[in-house]
C-alpha cells in the first residue's frame, strides 16, 4: 500500500523513486504511424526529450545485456517485452537526463505496461498523443523505412499489427475514457501532421493570455 508521501508524489507527478518532477506525454499509434518522425519535430520546437521504448530496447540488445537475446527474439516476433525490463530502461533514461519534459514514444503498449509504469513511477501523462493511421499506409511506410530493422518485414509487420489491435488500442481507449487522448490524422504528409501536433504543444508553452477588459463606449 502507498504511503502518504507516495500519494503526494503521485499528485505532483513526481516519480516515487527519483523524486524528480516531470511532465510526460505518451506518444502512441500503430507501427509506422510516424511517432518517431513527429517526436523529432517536437524535440526541435518545444525542447522535450524523446524516449522511444523501442530504441531503448534495441540499445539494450546492442549493449550485450543479459536480457539481449530475449529482447531480440521478442522484437523479431512482434511481441511486447515484459514491463519490468522496459520500465527500468525508461526510468534510468529519465533519471539520467537533466530535462524535465519527456515524450515517451511507443509506451505503454499494453495494459501491463500502463499499470506497472504508473505503479512504479507514480507518473501520469499530461496527455496522450495518438497518431491514427490506416494499416495500408503503415505497411507501406514500414516496408520502405530502410533502417535495417529486423522487424520491418511483412511477416513480423502482420504480427505487430495484430498485437497493436489486441493489446495497444485498449490502452488508448483507456486514456480516451479519461479525456486524455489527442487524436491526430497521421495518414497525411508529415508536414501537415506536424501542423496538428504543434497546435497541441503550443498552449503548454505560451504565456498566460492577457485578459483585455471591455471598455464600454
Ligand atoms: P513509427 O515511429 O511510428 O514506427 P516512423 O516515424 O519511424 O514511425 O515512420 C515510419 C516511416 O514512415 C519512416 O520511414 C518515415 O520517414 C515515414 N513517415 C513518417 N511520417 C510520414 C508521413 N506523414 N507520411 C509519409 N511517410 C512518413
Ligand atoms: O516502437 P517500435 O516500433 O520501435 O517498437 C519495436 C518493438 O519493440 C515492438 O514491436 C516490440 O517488440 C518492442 N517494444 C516492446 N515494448 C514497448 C515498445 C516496444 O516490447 N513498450
Ligand atoms: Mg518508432
Amino acid at each position: 500500500m502507498g504511503t502518504v508521501v507516495d500519494a503526494a508524489n503521485k499528485e505532483a507527478n513526481r516519480s516515487v523513486l527519483t523524486n524528480k518532477k516531470v511532465t510526460v506525454v505518451f506518444v502512441l499509434g500503430g507501427p509506422g504511424s510516424g511517432k518517431g518522425t513527429q517526436c523529432a519535430n517536437v524535440v526541435e520546437h518545444f525542447g522535450y526529450t524523446h524516449l522511444s521504448a523501442g530504441d531503448l530496447l534495441r540499445a539494450e540488445i546492442k549493449s550485450g545485456s543479459e536480457n539481449g537475446t530475449m529482447i531480440q527474439n521478442m522484437i523479431k516476433d512482434g511481441k511486447i517485452v515484459p514491463s519490468e525490463v522496459t520500465i527500468k530502461l525508461l526510468q534510468r533514461a529519465i533519471e539520467e537526463n537533466g530535462n524535465d519534459k519527456f515524450l515517451i514514444d511507443g509506451f505503454p503498449r499494453n495494459e501491463e505496461n500502463r499499470a506497472a509504469f504508473e505503479l512504479v513511477t507514480g507518473i501520469e501523462p499530461e496527455f496522450v498523443l495518438f497518431f491514427d493511421c490506416s494499416e495500408e499506409e503503415m505497411e507501406r511506410r514500414l516496408l520502405s523505412r530502410n533502417q535495417g530493422r529486423e522487424d520491418d518485414n511483412i511477416e513480423t509487420i502482420r504480427k505487430r499489427f495484430k498485437v497493436y489491435m489486441e493489446s495497444s488500442l485498449p490502452v488508448i481507449e483507456y486514456y480516451n475514457s479519461k479525456g486524455k487522448v489527442r487524436k491526430i490524422d497521421a495518414t497525411k504528409p508529415a508536414v501537415e501532421v506536424f501542423g496538428a501536433v504543434k497546435a497541441l504543444f503550443t498552449p503548454l508553452n505560451s504565456v498566460p493570455t492577457i485578459i483585455l477588459s471591455h471598455v464600454s463606449a
